[in-house]
């Protein structure tokens, strides 16, 4: 099924946050083979899926359809997001707020006290969404994406228990 997101009041929209689930998985490389250059493969995302105790992954869903995605590994009580998209026909409608509000809380309820990931330094869509959530730099890798030889900044979130 097709949905057309311009047409839908970004405030108004019904979206499902859900446990990612194998069924999700052609959705979700549609996905994310579109947004990242150096995109997972199904048998990735599968060997993920099945560490249960150590990971979250969750979709987000407008009606049927699978709009976006993001995963979360957890070491201890160090929790580190491995994974966030949107399908860029929906970017800019608060999925990615929802579905990393959400992560956040699957983190908690796994006993995470903190949150890092790595971003694109030039990924200021990412980058921006990261600020509104507390993340800070926490310094660089250089050519840490060996496919584009970009920088990534490492970020951690609020060092704080929520
Ligand atoms: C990063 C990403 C997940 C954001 O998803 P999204 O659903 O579009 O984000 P939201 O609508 O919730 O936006 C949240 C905030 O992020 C920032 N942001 C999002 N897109 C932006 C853009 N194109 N330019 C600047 N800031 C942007 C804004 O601060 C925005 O808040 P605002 O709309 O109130 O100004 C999405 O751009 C994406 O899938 N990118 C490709 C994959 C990727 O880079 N993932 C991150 C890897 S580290």
């Amino acid at each position: 099924m097709a949905v057309e997101a311009r047409a839908i009041d970004p405030s108004a929209l019904e979206v499902r946050i859900t446990t990612m689930r194998p069924r999700h998985l052609r959705s979700v490389l549609r996905i994310e083979n579109q947004v990242y250059p150096r995109p997972w493969s199904l048998g990735l995302f599968m060997s993920e899926l099945a560490l249960r105790t150590s990971r979250a992954y969750l979709v987000a869903r407008v009606g049927p359809v699978v709009v976006g995605y993001a995963g979360l590994l957890l070491t201890d009580t160090d929790g580190h997001i491995t994974t966030i998209a949107v399908d860029p026909v929906w970017h800019r409608c608060g999925i990615g707020t929802r579905l990393l509000l959400h992560l956040s809380r699957e983190a908690l309820g796994l006993g995470a006290t903190a949150l890092t990931l790595e971003v694109r330094v030039g990924n200021e869509a990412a980058k921006g969404m990261y600020r509104a959530f507390g993340y800070s730099p926490a310094g660089i890798r250089k050519g840490y994406y060996i496919e584009t030889n970009e920088d990534a900044a490492g970020d951690v979130g609020p060092r704080r228990r929520w």
